[in-house]
């Protein structure tokens, strides 16, 4: 691992925020149905979240050295409440697992400000995967 490999991954997870938030923007403005109104509102609370995210890791890559990228990954998008929040779930189940191999490989190079930081984006998925969960009843 060297700064140049954790640079090319931190633009992946980049790259994956940016798709969160458009994403869960989308599913929050197309889910209806009242029984959906608590979880609708959570999904425009991630979206900005992950915003947040993204504004961290451009800030993190730009200290490293590197350019944050500006394209954007894979979006899943349904016109099924439940198929929605499955893709969303499955979003951020990815995340935690990237933020956790991302949190060791900074550590392995001494960057332990970023570790924190990663740290601190890995609580808010865990989070947003349990709010899923929840409302999926499972
Ligand atoms: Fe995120
Ligand atoms: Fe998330």
């Amino acid at each position: 691992m060297t700064k140049e490999n954790l640079i090319e991954l931190l633009n992946k997870d980049l790259k994956l925020e940016y798709s969160a938030a458009i994403q869960y923007i989308q599913h929050a403005a197309v889910m209806t149905g009242a029984q959906f109104g608590d979880i609708i509102k959570e999904l425009k609370i991630h979206a900005n979240e992950e915003i947040q995210h993204a504004i961290t890791l451009a800030d993190q890559i730009d200290f490293l050295g590197g350019v944050p990228v500006v394209d954007v990954g894979k979006i899943s998008v349904s016109s099924d409440n439940v198929q929605m929040l499955k893709q969303d779930l499955a979003c951020e189940e990815d995340a935690i697992e990237r933020y956790k191999v991302r949190i060791s490989q900074a550590q392995e190079l001494k960057e332990l400000a970023l570790a924190q930081q990663l740290m601190n984006i890995l609580a808010t998925e865990q989070e947003h995967a349990m709010d899923l969960k929840q409302a999926l009843g499972k």
